[in-house]
């Protein structure tokens, strides 16, 4: 089993790129390196927050674990009762079957879902897709999982343009429910809704995993998010894993010169992590996703840079069990 899990992964991402290509009218043609050489993993049950600055990959990458981005290297596989199968190699009415286990909650539920459908009809799409028909099978499942949401039934009658926004992403969390997921990427779920909702919607997300045993895969560029929410937080620099440990480890002892930038600017940490964070203060921004730097791709923002990190790039090593960092300090 790859490090920093002990439980059985449902989907676990092996060396993962995804370049784009961009093409220009004048000059050489650039490679954008969305996603360079990422590995995780997922286990059933459990939520891995997966935290970067906007640009840094998190997006591209999740849509590859579910299959929607086809990685231009490394593999995704995913685990059935019958062993694991790289999701790449699927056709057809396979690749069909395993779709539905796979799915993603978008930050703007507006995007997914027509504003002028009714609830029930939303939610009646899913269910005819696995051959549900049978009105009263139909209803049962809809206010089972209305339950999990927390949206009472009358909203079922209801337009989606009418809903707020809260209800909106509970809305389209009870039809990926209805679609049998295994495994989800949550997308900046939570990101557009205000403090309040936001706690009632990662209560949510945590009883999905714990009850339904899914994985699930929490993308967020708020550390102070990832730390409520998830199991083990990974985080990514670039196209890259950089560090990846539990909740606890991570927050509580971040590594990686670039977590602790990230937490010296959450707005939720403890006074007392702050002032051990005081010291590093990260130069500049984000480097163009085209031009990446080379050796440790940090190196020119990072305070603590040695000589070796402007040309070496450091691997993923595990430092104490569990936590892993790329890093030239350790
Ligand atoms: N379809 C695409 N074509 C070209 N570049 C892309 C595409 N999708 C994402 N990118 C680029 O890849 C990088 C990572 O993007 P993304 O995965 O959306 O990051 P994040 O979700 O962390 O903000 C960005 O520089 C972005 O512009
Ligand atoms: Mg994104």
């Amino acid at each position: 089993m790859p490090a920093g899990s002990t439980r059985t992964p449902v989907v676990q991402l092996e060396n993962v790129s995804v370049y784009f290509t961009k093409k220009k009218l004048l000059g050489p043609q650039a490679t954008v390196k969305a996603v360079d050489g990422a590995s995780i993993q997922v286990g059933r049950g459990e939520i891995v927050g997966l935290v970067g600055e906007s640009g840094s990959g998190k997006t591209t990458l999740g849509r590859a674990a579910i299959g929607l981005q086809k990685p231009t290297g490394g593999k995704v596989l995913f685990s059935k009762e019958e062993g694991q199968v790289d999701i790449g190699t699927l056709k057809g009415r396979s690749w069909r079957q395993m779709r539905s286990h796979l799915q993603i909650i978008f930050q703007d539920p507006f995007s997914s879902i027509d504003p002028n459908m009714r609830v029930f009809d939303v939610l009646r799409i899913p269910l005819l897709a696995r051959g549900v028909k049978d009105r009263r099978k139909v209803e049962g499942m809809v206010s089972d999982v209305f339950g999990r949401v927390g949206l009472p039934t009358d909203v079922l009658s209801s337009f989606v343009f009418q809903l707020s926004g809260g209800q909106r992403q509970r809305v389209s969390i009870a039809r990926v429910l209805l679609l049998d997921p295994e495994f989800i990427v949550a997308d900046e779920a939570v990101s557009m809704l205000d403090v309040s909702l936001k706690g009632d919607i990662l209560k949510i997300m945590k009883t999905i995993a714990s009850d339904l045993h899914v994985g699930i895969l929490f993308i967020t560029h708020e550390m102070a998010v990832a730390r409520v929410i998830s199991d083990r937080i990974a985080v990514m620099y670039l196209g890259n894993v950089v560090e990846m440990g539990s909740a606890d480890q991570v927050v509580g002892h971040p590594l990686h010169p670039y977590t602790q930038a990230l937490l010296q600017a959450s707005p939720t940490i403890d006074p007392s992590l702050r002032e051990v964070l005081r010291t590093v203060n990260v130069k500049g921004e984000i480097p163009s996703s085209s031009a990446h730097p080379s050796g440790c791709k940090f190196h020119p923002r990072c305070p603590f840079a040695m000589d070796k990190c402007t040309d070496n790039v450091p691997e993923l090593k595990e430092i104490e069990e569990g936590h892993l960092v790329s890093c030239w300090l350790y």
